[in-house]
């Protein structure tokens, strides 16, 4: 059997060895193009080269790309578990060219991969090419020499690819499979085209013209060929099976789960495993390109494909959570060809483990509920909006993960209820809207900006302007005008003022009106309108209806621009050097500073943070203006696979482009971003990292600052240095070795201070009692140490065991103004003298509790260290008896 993996390496082989440059798929979040949703064709990397945007630099390609078709307009979230082709992820097996080859070259190499390399059996294959393509027509006649009933004229678009409303297309040729007369279906174009019988495996799109809002604007500088072939498609073909569940890859998946759950994918539990298997794929992949669950956005399909498994996993009696357990199966199955798989592996692991915890929790009691409200259901009855809402709001059920139960056991969703129910309860929110402390609530908000409409920004181009006063609030509650010393929210039909939004601070500044002034201390954005937070200083009020000239505070701008470039710099070289899987989790720029944290697993080398600096100060050298291009959400999403946008962009979305990548083609970094900009990325400086840790599981911070900051901190920095050079009369970059020899000089002093203090106590110190004393016979040594602590006194107390021979020894050491007690007896002493006994003594003497040891060694500590005299004098006491 031809395994998935020998399958993508003949395609990449067969290709390479006619001239195609291998190309490792690009990362699923678009990396040119942040209005796609998720990269859903070999295409998607190229797509600059097919237009001229940008110049290749290999005329041929080949690749095997990540898709996941989810959530955008090529949504097949719905159809997988229950179908044999349709996945959230699959990988794309394509050829390229970029104005080098065209039809002919494309038809015959196809040919030849597929009956010559694979060696299918001509007689199963079928084309299909555009109704007016003859060229195309003619060449397949040419090459496989089929009768016109086997190459199909086609003339919808189904044989006109294009990428979107917007973008590269031409008319294309599909290569059709023929599982078999055994299955329904009849061949494309005829009337029972739908059913399972021919099967679409390759795709070969002649790019010829570009397309803008769906009409065709221009010819492509060259004509190109853009192919694409479903991996797990042309898989089940060559392995003779009909489904792509059944291919090899997917059989160990699927065997994974069938062991993790003690149960087989037979019966109804089938489509279970089939969920899991393939949803397994895409929350991998996208968690490995830095995607992570959420609310909003990606993040929200994510959490969708995710709780959709986790329901199946449920389904199958899975007691505890299950997808991270699969992810070991997955790495071996494809982590050879997708390395970023097994860096990812631990934060795949936990993130999903994460996720199946929190959702267990309320899982149960949601389908407790779904329970109760089908109770009595027979096939073909609906439940009702309202259900699908709690399910959604209370029990964290994506609509269609409540669709998928439904159509498991034979029922439908009223999704207009479900809509319906949703606005219900935004309604609601607006109704309570009457002052609530501070600020007024969503729906006061709401109902004043569709009495003015939204605030116009004119603060991209300006720091300055003219704006009138549509509402003045204050403490929440709509009010005509305000005095000095009052301190109240004003909304302008236009303003300069950035408000707070996209991570970036809002503007702080002044408004002067005729008579009178204020300031602004913050603005933030309600329902499209700029809130500024104004103190009235002094003059005239303000009023409703006024004029005001609002100026944005002089000097805050300009570093808050660079900061904020900086930052999108920072997220493109972070996703360079430490992997596709770093994505932005929380921003924040003002004046000042930045601060910026996306996912990663471990703290950063200093050779990586070196590496990230580097890269943003080479393209802050390229000093290359900045590009904003403004696309109308609506249009962005008609073009097909298009976002959910987490932020609030108002009519447009702005993209914004800085700067050049600094190996290869393209912008080096491409982000939806509504925040203000610098003109040129020189105008940022200098960038410098001043803290990198970590903030929460798989998060990590980095601090950095720009421009005059970054550089009063290298000053700083430097300035320590110097000075510490100058008081040793060195050069600075002497400094390190000097603070190093002087740190080994002073431990080798450390060492011969406590040498010399030991051989003090041992009797050649000034002031010391050489000879012993000797009491009833038994021999005395009693000093009292200076600066020797009870460990120290241990080592002096046997060296002047070995010195008396037979005796006892009694130390009182001082240090800190305490005192540590050590008395010992040679063993001759046994039976005449009891250590233990002596110590106590001593230590009673000098006010402390007690001492503990044995007979020949026992040792205690006392609070009063100049008592030490006494303590001794108590043992020459107990030994007179
Ligand atoms: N771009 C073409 C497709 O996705 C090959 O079908």
């Amino acid at each position: 059997m031809t395994s998935l993996k020998q399958i993508r390496s003949t395609f990449l082989d067969y290709f390479a060895a006619d001239g195609h440059e291998k190309v490792q798929s690009a990362p699923l979040v678009p990396q040119n193009d942040p209005t796609l949703l998720f990269v859903n064709a070999g295409m998607v990397p190229f797509k600059d080269y097919f237009t001229g945007a940008a110049t290749p630099p290999y005329k041929r390609a080949t690749s095997s790309q990540k898709c996941v078709r989810a959530g955008g307009k090529h949504n097949d979230l719905d159809n997988v578990g229950y179908t044999a082709r349709h996945h959230t992820f699959f990988e794309m097996l394509g050829n390229f060219s970029f104005g080098d080859y065209f039809k002919d070259h494309a038809i015959e190499s196809a040919w030849g991969l597929l009956t010559k390399e694979f060696g299918l059996d001509p007689s199963r294959l079928l084309v299909t090419v555009y109704h007016t393509d003859d060229e195309a027509f003619d060449i397949w006649k040419k090459i496989t020499g089929f009768s016109d009933d086997k190459i199909i004229r086609i003339p919808t678009a189904d044989n006109f690819w294009a990428m979107g409303d917007s973008g590269p297309c031409g008319p294309c040729t599909e290569i059709f499979y023929d599982h078999g007369d055994h299955i329904f279906g009849g061949p494309p174009g005829s009337p029972d085209e739908d059913g399972d019988r021919f099967v679409e495996i390759w795709n070969n799109v002649f790019m010829q013209h570009e397309k803008e809002n769906d009409k065709i604007v221009r010819d492509l500088p060259k004509p190109s060929v853009d192919t694409g072939m479903g991996l797990e498609r042309i898989a089940a073909v060559l392995q003779g099976v009909h489904s792509n569940y059944e291919v090899d890859l997917f059989k160990s998946l699927i065997g994974a789960s069938e062991e993790l759950t003690s149960t087989k994918a037979e019966g109804e539990r089938a489509p279970s495993h089939r969920v899991i298997a393939d949803h397994l794929r895409s929350t991998a992949f996208l968690i490995a390109d830095g995607v992570t669950p959420s609310n909003e956005g990606r993040g929200y399909v994510l959490r969708r494909i995710m709780r959709r498994a986790m329901r199946h996993a449920h389904l199958l009696g899975a007691a505890d959570p299950l997808m991270h357990r699969l992810v070991p199966t997955l790495v071996q199955e494809m982590g050879e060809a997708y390395p970023e798989l097994g860096r990812a592996q631990a934060f795949i692991e936990d993130t999903l483990k994460q996720e199946e915890i929190r959702f267990r929790t309320t899982l149960g009691r949601g389908m407790n509920l779904f329970d109760q409200a089908t109770t009595g259901f027979k096939a073909g009855d609906m439940l009702d909006g309202q259900t699908a809402f709690t399910l959604y709001d209370t029990y964290g059920f994506p609509l269609d993960l409540t669709q998928d139960e439904a159509r498991r056991r034979g029922f439908s969703v009223n999704v207009d209820g479900f809509e319906s129910a949703m606005e219900e309860q935004r309604a609601r929110s607006r109704e309570h809207w009457t002052g609530s402390g501070q600020t007024a609530s969503a729906g006061a908000w709401l109902a004043l900006r569709d009495q003015h409409g939204v605030t116009q920004f004119t603060g991209y181009d300006s720091e300055t302007g003219e704006g009138q006063v549509v509402a003045i609030l204050k403490d929440g509650v709509a009010v005509e005008a305000a005095e000095a010393g009052e301190v109240v929210e004003v909304v302008l039909d236009k303003t300069p003022f950035y408000a707070e939004g996209g991570g970036q601070a809002g503007d702080k500044g002044g408004f002067v009106w005729s008579n009178g002034e204020g300031r602004v201390l913050d603005t933030k954005k309600h329902a499209d309108l700029f809130v500024h937070t104004v103190q009235v200083a002094q003059g005239a009020a303000l009023t409703v209806g006024a004029v005001v000239t609002a100026t944005v505070e002089v000097g805050s701008r300009p570093t808050t621009r660079a900061n904020h470039s900086a930052a999108h710099l920072l997220h493109a070289a972070l996703k360079n050097v430490l992997g596709p899987h770093v994505a932005q989790k929380g921003q924040m720029v003002d004046s000042e500073r930045m601060r910026f944290d996306f996912s990663h697993n471990a703290p950063l080398t200093d050779e990586e943070i070196a590496r990230i600096e580097d890269e943003v100060n080479a393209v802050i050298r390229q000093n290359l203006p900045t590009t904003t291009a403004l696309m109308h959400p609506e249009a962005a999403i008609e073009a097909g696979a298009v976002a959910l946008f987490g932020e609030k962009y108002g009519d447009e979305v702005r993209v914004l482009t800085l700067g050049q990548a600094l190996t290869g083609e393209g912008a080096y970094s491409v982000e939806l971003c509504g925040g203000t900009h610098v003109a040129r990325t020189g105008d940022i400086a200098l960038f410098k990292i001043v803290s990198e840790g970590g903030v929460a599981a798989g998060v990590r911070r980095i601090e950095a600052l720009t421009g005059e900051a970054a550089r009063q901190f290298l000053l700083a920095q430097a300035n320590v240095a110097r000075s510490l050079a100058q008081s040793f009369k060195i050069q600075t970059a002497d400094v390190p070795a000097r603070v190093e020899a002087l740190s080994a000089e002073r431990k080798a002093l450390e060492k011969q201070v406590a040498d010399l203090k030991k051989q003090l106590a041992l009797g050649g110190g000034a002031g010391a009692n050489a000879a012993p004393e000797e009491i009833n016979g038994v021999k005395l040594i009693a000093r009292v140490l200076d600066g020797v602590d009870g460990k120290g006194l241990r080592g002096v107390a046997e060296d002047f065991k070995k010195q008396l021979g037979s005796g006892v020894v009694a130390l009182v050491g001082v240090t800190d103004g305490k005192a540590a007690v050590t008395v010992a007896a040679t063993p001759d002493m046994a039976g005449k003298v009891n250590a233990a006994n002596l110590a106590r003594d001593a230590v009673i003497a000098m006010g402390g509790k007690g001492a503990g040891g044995k007979p020949d060694f026992a040792q205690g500590g006392a609070p009063d260290g100049s008592k030490a005299e006494a303590g001794l004098e108590a043992i020459r006491a107990a030994l007179k008896g």
